[in-house]
């Protein structure tokens, strides 16, 4: 696979979310930035889910590779996640909605950051986001 070679040490199941995310971003609809990303989310029971970017003429109703991951795994059903991979053409880190989205599920999933560039960086989502925003606490 381009861009991902000499990753020896990761897992088979990473590779393979890192490879769904990178054919999710092949599909991004994004004529308008030009920048297409990918995502896969792996859900508890081992069952992945993909997405990729949506743009829009009017720009605000942009959705992200991320979110669009996320929602489908969602409406089928699943609420507990063990990782995502995110796909795009150089290192990027998610936006903070995406981040937060993200969150409000599993606070602390794996996060594999994929670019065309070469080489997957492992993060927490918690170090992404150490403190999301809960309800709770502000009431
Ligand atoms: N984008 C994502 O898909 N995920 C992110 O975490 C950040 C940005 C998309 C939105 C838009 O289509 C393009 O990247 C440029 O911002």
């Amino acid at each position: 696979m381009r861009g991902i070679d000499g990753l020896g040490s990761m897992s088979q199941n990473s590779l393979q979310l890192i490879k769904r995310a990178q054919q999710a971003r092949a599909k991004a609809y994004a004529p308008y930035s030009g920048y297409k990303v990918g995502a896969a989310i792996l859900a508890e029971d081992g069952k992945i889910y993909s997405g990729c970017n949506v743009e829009n003429s009017s720009y605000g109703l942009t959705i992200c590779a991320e979110r669009v991951a996320l929602f489908k795994a969602i409406s089928a059903g699943q609420r507990r996640f063990k990782a995502v991979a995110i796909f795009t053409d150089g290192p990027a880190t998610p936006c903070g909605a995406c981040l937060q989205t993200l969150a409000e599920f599993s606070p602390r999933m794996e996060v594999y950051l994929a670019s065309r560039e070469g080489g997957v960086k492992r993060l927490n989502l918690r170090d992404l986001l150490p403190q999301p925003f809960k309800i709770e606490d502000n009431q």
